[in-house]
């Protein structure tokens, strides 16, 4: 864009009280929705805050969000935005990858997370639900978040990774695996290769699990047998000139699905149960309809493919109050015109996914929880799952685990707080959002 053509433009607003040394990141890094929302709150649809020295313009409300979703890669660059993530993928992988090796890794991803696999996925989650209710007895406290850790921690290993691999996995793996997600934070964003003993700890898992999945791919390549699975995917996968992922690739692209699907997962199932258990009216309702759908002994595996259609609504109404991602950015690679406003390139652009499910206009009544409420039919007013290019690709298997998870324990079970429902309140940390930990729910087998 010209000089004299950007001169024409109006610059969005800069949102009030940075710091001089942090900018906006310490009101950030103390509660983001609420910086957010206030940020929201005086800009309007664009509004421009200091993120740890990166300018961020916050583009809020469908219509903004929609040229946020559906502005091509080479103009709000996400792989630019995502940096951060380039040490705990690796080398030459998703985000440091060329666009058209990293196209083509996303649709190797996407491949995986199909509808032919997917059935394979169904019986995995649904035998992997049954054997981490086994020991549960008809009563007892559970602590929902550490529980929904593990469960999805082995459902994502399985389907990912194999049957082998998920049955002979160690302490060692988690272990790894934490230290690659404590070396994602804010502070990240203003610089990943920080001296700090998190990042040091990073690198070293991230060595580690490459050794650990190159002896896995060894060992499969070497037995020529098949496996049904999202990494035989990813290893019979060729780029254009007809060869294949590299280990360090194949690593990587392991770690960006564990990345996207766990923690998402994981938060999702704690917050839908955590919402099962404070309003015992609509569990009564899933009761009513889970009973109904399996009466006649239908198999979680294939039951859970179909519409539940008031679980799914339950669930979309947890995933509007309590999106488990909540910030999405790009990085402004050319100028660009908004409402007669200038997106300057260099700059970065961010969307708030809980911001846009609590907007009033969409969302009558917005904090509260009520899974009978209609999805707006405007585009874009509702992202749990982002939208355009980029849109998530775990969609179909986050919410099929969902309804295999909830089939088997709602039938099987009745959930309730053991405290007040005041203590049962949202965390807001590292750009997610999942209960308080911890989050103990009591449980007893149904009688009705
Ligand atoms: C309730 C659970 C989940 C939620 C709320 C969720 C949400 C999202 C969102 C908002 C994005 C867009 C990111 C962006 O635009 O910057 C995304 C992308 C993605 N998600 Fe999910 N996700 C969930 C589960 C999963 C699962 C289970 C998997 C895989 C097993 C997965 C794989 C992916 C991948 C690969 C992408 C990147 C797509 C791309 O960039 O082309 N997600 N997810």
């Amino acid at each position: 864009m010209s000089e004299a053509a950007k001169a024409e433009l109006k610059r969005p607003p800069i949102v009030s009280g940075a710091s001089k040394e942090g900018g906006h990141m310490p009101e950030f890094e103390k509660d983001y929705c609420a910086f957010i929302s206030r940020a929201h709150a005086e800009g309007g649809e664009l509004a421009e805050f200091d993120f740890g020295g990166q300018e961020t313009i916050l583009m809020s409300g469908p219509d903004a969000q929609e040229v946020f979703f559906r502005t091509p890669d080479e103009v709000f660059s996400q792989a630019q935005a995502y940096q951060v993530m380039v040490p705990v993928f690796g080398p030459g992988v998703i985000f440091d990858a060329t666009p058209e090796r990293c196209k083509t890794q996303l649709k190797i991803q996407v491949d995986a997370l199909r509808y032919q696999n997917m059935k394979n996925y169904a019986s995995v989650i649904a035998q992997e639900v049954e054997d981490w209710i086994s020991d549960w007895g008809d009563e007892g406290e559970v602590e929902i978040l550490h529980a929904f850790h593990e469960l999805t921690m082995h459902t994502a290993t399985h389907c990912l990774l194999g049957k082998e691999f998920r049955h002979s996995m160690t302490e060692e793996f988690f272990s790894l695996y934490k230290d690659l997600q404590a070396g994602v934070q804010a502070i990240s964003f203003v610089d990943p290769y920080m001296q700090q003993p998190v990042f040091a700890a990073r690198d070293r898992a991230r060595e580690r699990l490459e050794e650990i999945i190159s002896e896995l791919v060894a060992t499969r390549r070497a037995s020529g047998k098949e496996y049904g699975d999202a990494l035989e995917t990813f290893m019979t996968g060729t780029y254009k000139d007809g060869s294949h992922l590299t280990d360090t690739e194949l690593t990587g692209l392991i770690i960006a699905t564990m990345f996207a699907g766990h923690h998402t997962s994981s938060g999702a199932g704690a917050g839908t149960l955590l919402e099962i258990a404070k309003h015992p009216e609509y569990a009564a309702e899933l009761k009513a309809e889970l009973d109904e759908i399996y009466k006649d002994g239908e198999e979680i595996s294939h039951a859970s493919m179909r519409a539940i259609p008031k679980l799914e609504s339950f669930i979309n109404e947890v995933l509007r109050l309590h999106p488990p991602l909540v910030i999405l950015m790009r990085r402004v690679m050319e100028d660009v015109e908004y409402n007669g406003y200038l997106i300057e390139k260099g700059k970065t652009v961010a969307v708030s996914i809980y911001e846009s499910h609590i907007n009033p206009e969409y969302f009558p009544d917005p904090h509260k929880f009520d899974p009978h409420r209609q999805e707006p039919e405007r585009m874009f007013a509702y992202i749990p799952f982002g939208g355009g290019r980029h849109k998530c690709a775990g969609n179909a298997f986050a919410i099929l685990q969902l309804k295999a998870i909830f089939s088997a324990l709602l039938r099987r079970y009745d959930f309730e707080l053991v405290g007040p429902a005041e203590d049962y309140e949202d965390e807001r940390a590292n750009m997610t959002i999942r209960p308080k930990d911890p989050c103990i729910l009591r449980y007893k087998r149904r009688t009705d």
